[in-house]
């Protein structure tokens, strides 16, 4: 296993049990429990995506509705302990609960998101299972994207990805990093780009799904299905949940999870992408599998 990977997104709600249900049935995602706090933690065979009861005694910072924060799991929490230590920012660290709904341990990144650490996998099984449906992708909005991407690098080993350096060739701010299962894009707070929803820390997140259309009708039935506008260059579809949190839907244009390594049409491709350029994922040449 890659020393480090993301494996837990954390989101408060006012009806844990019934955004849980949304997802399980669309996503067909295992329940990996819940507490007797109305706590509920999902699994896609990897991730576990746990719904917190929003209250005060989780003595968040922040207690906006909605995605909060996220977690991985680290092969050697020492290690992965002094690295944050030596980062300007890693004076708090904060013990979790553990279990299946929290981590072992809290990190706060460069902007003072949280972090949550665990040498475990959060509940979810010890071993990936390839499945489709998976979330392949998280989205973060920042203030300065690259000082994030400095951290999630030097703290967690993840690695700056071909298409990240494409967008830092044309002067842009967007980051994308890699952990081999997910795509972690770092796209900008301000920015003046058309469909642009800012939203600070946790933005949104992605599944890749190969059955699109299927997945579309059935999620029409229960929220507002909209195809993104031709001109942006990342995944089909940005939906909405009921309690208003933004997630995409991919198939054909998939993500880039690791340098040059693309999780497309549910399998993994190696090959030079590139995403950045309106509506269009022009190969740059292959190696390896096409
Ligand atoms: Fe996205």
């Amino acid at each position: 296993m890659p020393p480090s990977q993301l494996r837990y997104l954390a989101f408060l709600s006012d009806d844990p049990a019934s955004l849980a249900d949304f997802y399980a049935r669309h996503f067909a995602l295992d329940e990996l429990g819940r507490s007797n706090q109305g706590d509920v933690s999902l699994t896609d065979g990897f991730y576990n995506m746990t719904f917190l009861r929003r209250r005060a005694d989780l003595n968040e910072p922040h207690m906006d509705l909605g995605l909060h924060h996220v977690g991985l799991q680290v092969d050697d929490m020492a290690r992965v302990m002094d690295a944050y230590r030596r980062t300007t920012y890693g004076d708090v660290v904060v013990a979790e609960p553990g279990g299946i709904h929290f981590g072992d341990q809290r990190f706060f990144d460069p902007e003072c998101m949280p972090v949550s650490v665990s040498e475990g996998s959060f509940g979810a099984p010890a071993k990936r299972q390839s499945r489709v449906p998976h979330i392949a992708h998280i989205a973060f909005n920042a203030l300065i994207p690259q000082r994030t991407l400095a951290f999630y690098s030097s703290v967690f080993g993840f690695r700056e990805l071909t298409n990240s350096v494409n967008f830092r060739g044309r002067g842009r701010a967007n980051r994308f990093a890699g952990d081999g299962v997910t795509n972690l894009a770092i796209h900008p707070y301000y920015h003046d780009t058309e469909g642009h929803e800012a939203r600070f820390g946790v933005n949104h997140f992605g599944f890749l799904v190969n059955d699109i259309d299927h997945k579309l009708e059935t999620l029409s039935k229960e929220i507002e299905v909209v195809a993104r506008p031709a001109n942006r260059p990342f995944a089909e579809y940005r939906l909405v949940d009921p309690e208003g949190n933004k997630f995409d839907l991919s198939q054909a244009k998939g993500w880039e999870v690791d340098i040059d390594v693309w999780e497309v049409d549910g399998e993994r491709r190696h090959g030079r992408f590139a995403t950045g350029e309106p509506g269009t994922r022009r190969e740059m040449g292959s190696a390896g599998r096409p």
